[in-house]
Formats: C-alpha cells, sequence, structure tokens
C-alpha cells in the first residue's frame, strides 16, 4: 500500500472552454474514486484513484478528505507534504489559495487557509502544560533558483540535508506566528512576492513553484517529552505546450525551465516505480530535491492532480491523469521520523570534545571558551559539524551528477552502437557482394571485419 493518497480535481469550465467544442466535456463521473476518460484518438478509458472532485466539489471536501489527515499526522510529530500538480489554468493554485488567501467566503477558502485554521484549533483546545509554537517559512522555485519570499535579499538558498531535519532550506526567514490572523497577513506578504505572469490559459498564471512550510513544535511544561512536525505545502507551476501557447521571450524561457523542472518530477516518479534503477535522480532539479523526502518514504503525502474537464485540453489532462496513476505506484513504506542512528567516529569525537569544552565553559570566561573553540576548528583539531555537512552535501551531489551523465553516457553509446550494427550489416552484405563480383577490387576485404570487430570490442565493453 502506497504512503501516497492521490486524488483528482476536475475545476468547472472557463468561460473560454464553454466557447470552444461547443462547451464538450472528456470525463465521464462513476463514483466518487473512478471515472471514464475520453482524449482525442483514444479510446474511453477508465481510471480510479483514491478520491475523484467533480465541478461542483466544494474546497472543504478537498480539505477534509487530502489535507485533514496529512495535518493530524504533522501533530503527531510525522512529517507531511501536500502537492498540487497540472497543466497552467487546471485550478492548482485555487485549491491551495482559494479565489485569493484573504477570502472572506468562507465556502471559497483554499487549502492553505484551512490547513492554518486546522492547526490553530488544535492548540487552543491542547493542554495547557503543553507548549506548541508554529513557524513559517515561505519560498518559491524560480527560473532554478530557490526565492526566500519573506526577504528578498536571499535570492538563492541552498538545499541541505541532515539526519535530524531531512531534507531543509538553509538560512530561509522562519516567521514564528502566534494567531491565524497574523499567518494570513504573513501569507499573503509571501504571495504578493510570487512571480506571476499571463499564459494563454490563465490571467493569473504562477510561473514559479511555491513551497509553504509549517513547522509545528510542542513540548510537555509537566513532562519530559517534545515532539517536531513539518508540513510542507506546494504549489506547483503548471505545464504548457509551448507549441500550442506559442509562448515567446521570457515566458518561453519560464515555460521551458517549468516543463523541465517536472519532467524531472517524472523521471523520479518513474525510477521510484520501475524498480529496475538504482539510483533516483532526486539532485536533477531543485523540486525533486526538495520533494525528497514526500516521495522517497520520509513524509505523509497527499498529491491532487488538477484537471480541467474540457475536451478541448483532453490530452493535457489525460498527462495530468497518468501522472497521478504512476505515483499512486510508488511503494515507499513511511519511515519514521529520522533518528540519531549508530554514531560514526567523528560523532563519537566531536561529543568527547563536546563534552571537555563544557567542562570548560564551567571554570573559565565563556568567550575565552568560544575563541578556545574556533582556534580548534582553524588547527583541524575540531570540526566543524556545519561544514562537514556542507562537504558531505557536495560529495554526495557531485556524486549524483556523475551517476546520471554516466546513465546518459552509456544511452548515447548505447544508440551509437545500434547505428554501428546496422552500418555494420550493410557493410558485410556489401563486402558478401564483392566477393561474388570478380570485378571489384577485394583488398581491402579482409580488414573490413577486422575494423568493425575492433570497433565492437570497443562498444561491447560498456
Ligand atoms: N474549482 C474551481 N472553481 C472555480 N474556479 C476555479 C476553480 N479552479 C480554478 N478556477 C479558476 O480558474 C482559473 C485558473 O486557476 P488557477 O490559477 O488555480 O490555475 P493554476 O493551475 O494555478 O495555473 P498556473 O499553473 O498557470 O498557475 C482561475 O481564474 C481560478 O479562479
Ligand atoms: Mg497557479
Amino acid at each position: 500500500m502506497s504512503n501516497i493518497t492521490v486524488c483528482v480535481r476536475f475545476r468547472p469550465l472557463s468561460p473560454k472552454e464553454k466557447e470552444a467544442d461547443g462547451g464538450a466535456i472528456c470525463v465521464q463521473g462513476l463514483d466518487s474514486e473512478s471515472f471514464f476518460f475520453k482524449a482525442e484518438k483514444e479510446e474511453e478509458l477508465a481510471f480510479c484513484f483514491d478520491k475523484v472532485f467533480y465541478q461542483d466539489a466544494e474546497q472543504a471536501d478537498v480539505f477534509r478528505y487530502l489535507a485533514m489527515p496529512v495535518v493530524q499526522d504533522t501533530l503527531n510529530g510525522i512529517n507531511g507534504t501536500i502537492v498540487t500538480y497540472g497543466q497552467t489554468g487546471a485550478g492548482k493554485t485555487y485549491s491551495m489559495e482559494g479565489p485569493s488567501i484573504s477570502e472572506s467566503d468562507g465556502q471559497k477558502k483554499g487549502l492553505l487557509p484551512r490547513v492554518v485554521d486546522n492547526l490553530f484549533e488544535h492548540i487552543k483546545c491542547s493542554e495547557e502544560t503543553t507548549k506548541c509554537t508554529v513557524k513559517i517559512s515561505m519560498v518559491e522555485i524560480y527560473m532554478e533558483k530557490v526565492r526566500d519570499l519573506f526577504d528578498l535579499s536571499k535570492d538563492n538558498l541552498q538545499i541541505k540535508e541532515n539526519r535530524t531535519q531531512g531534507i531543509f532550506l538553509s538560512g530561509v526567514t522562519e516567521v514564528t506566528i502566534l494567531d491565524p490572523e497574523e499567518a494570513l497577513r504573513c501569507l499573503s506578504r509571501g504571495i504578493s512576492n510570487r512571480a506571476v505572469g499571463e499564459t494563454q490559459m490563465n490571467m493569473t498564471s504562477s510561473r514559479s513553484h511555491c513551497v509553504y512550510t509549517f513547522l509545528v513544535q510542542q513540548e510537555s511544561l509537566k513532562d519530559d517529552w517534545s515532539r517536531t512536525g513539518k508540513l510542507v505545502l506546494v504549489d506547483l507551476a503548471g505545464s504548457e505546450k509551448v507549441e500550442k501557447s506559442g509562448a515567446e521571450g521570457r515566458n518561453l524561457d519560464e515555460a521551458k525551465t517549468i516543463n523541465k523542472s517536472l519532467s524531472a518530477l517524472g523521471n523520479v516518479i518513474n525510477a521510484l516505480t520501475t524498480g529496475k534503477v538504482n539510483h533516483i535522480p532526486y539532485r536533477d532539479s531543485k523540486l525533486t530535491r526538495i520533494l525528497q523526502d514526500a516521495l522517497g518514504g520520509n513524509s505523509r503525502t497527499a498529491l491532487l492532480c488538477c484537471c480541467s474537464p474540457s475536451s478541448s485540453n483532453a490530452s493535457e489532462s489525460l498527462s495530468t491523469i497518468r501522472f497521478g496513476t504512476r505515483t499512486k505506484r510508488i511503494k515507499a513504506p513511511l519511515r519514521a521520523p529520522a533518528l540519531p542512528t549508530q554514531a560514526t567516529p567523528f560523532q563519537h569525537r566531536r561529543s568527547a570534545y563536546d563534552g571537555i569544552l563544557e567542562k570548560l565553559r564551567k571554570s573559565l570566561n565563556p568567550e575565552d571558551v568560544m575563541l578556545l573553540e574556533e582556534l580548534f576548528i582553524r588547527e583541524g583539531i575540531l570540526f566543524d559539524p556545519q561544514s562537514t555537512e556542507d562537504l558531505e552535501s557536495a560529495l554526495e551531489d557531485m556524486i549524483s551528477l556523475s551517476v546520471s551523465s554516466m546513465q546518459e553516457t552509456i544511452e548515447e553509446l548505447n544508440e551509437a552502437l545500434e547505428k554501428l550494427s546496422v552500418k555494420y550489416d550493410a557493410l558485410a552484405a556489401e563486402l558478401e557482394a564483392a566477393k561474388r563480383s570478380p570485378t571489384v577490387h577485394v583488398v581491402s576485404a579482409g580488414e573490413y571485419p577486422n575494423f568493425i570487430g575492433k570497433i565492437f570490442g570497443v562498444f561491447n565493453r560498456f
């Protein structure tokens, strides 16, 4: 059983789609989990998901089924991720935010404000002896750079990983929020900084992937326990067929970058589901690296595939639905929150030094101890854990990129081998014909097979 819940949502027809094809529809609902889909040139296909939300579905239904269980898990210390996916104009941002983040119509409120309400309801009901803290951060991945939407001067944040936090953004601005109103003000400020443009399908199209992170820390003031859960909401930028939309200039560059990162996401899903590949190319794009925990089993994940029901967008909707089907096949079992496992020799050494420094702090001036620690690090007696992690992460990046590029080279070599084999067959046939004809010069006849044999010898080694 997959730890990823996959739902499909069909939004109502847009005014433009009502005109196209006389408002023809490509989806026919069977029940709340399955539907028939008719794409151009394709047979009618049947699909089944955890839940299907049709045109008349309420935002509250989507929250209740898709997001609420993930929020509950986060409160229990299990990390959660909610992702909206689909072509441009399919309803991802509408599902995530609602018509706007500060929407006053309670019925139309999107997932984000509902998550905020849910978190604070829990905090209000929790025991007085439990201290709860909620921190929010907000970034966008725009043109393959991670930008802090709460501090625009941080325009190229680095994605890192460690045992305790899993994947995290180094140096990202985290704002502690005390009530839902403050949270919405904060989110609204971040959203106004997001890159937005116009596509043929959407007047206010998101030109970046947006990542909202809620860090929920709970600590008992009475007993000896504490719990931290991370909830990540991702509103993806939509895929776009540039030959259909006619995007140009900056729009074209943005669309290409968005499509490239979405196809990297597709490659990761393929690698996770085929079971044949040892290497999962998480590091091929910022998006897949950020989603590594969500896809690799370190998080409870819910995916909302947003689609247009119009026949005029049937091929785009079909590719979104197929993405959902493939994602559902991921079998990574949900792993318990990462705990430090067996200590490495470096960690043993570090804790011994920490013990010594602690003793020194008791008998010396703290500033002198700090100076001493700096001196130890500079002389290489002690390692700075941060820089060690940086080095490990850079090394992993390098190895992963080398593996990806070696796989590409192998594919290229295989293609070259296939072409050579065709040429070899043709040459062998020519040679055969030449041998049979007494008028043809046959001096090189013996050399051909040798030469080609050598080439094959080289390629067979791969
Ligand atoms: N369920 C819905 N009910 C009513 N209107 C909707 C619904 N879903 C989407 N819309 C409308 O459709 C338009 C496009 O939606 P939205 O901006 O959410 O698309 P998107 O998938 O985020 O596209 P992009 O990838 O370009 O950002 C908006 O005007 C939005 O209000
Ligand atoms: Mg959007």
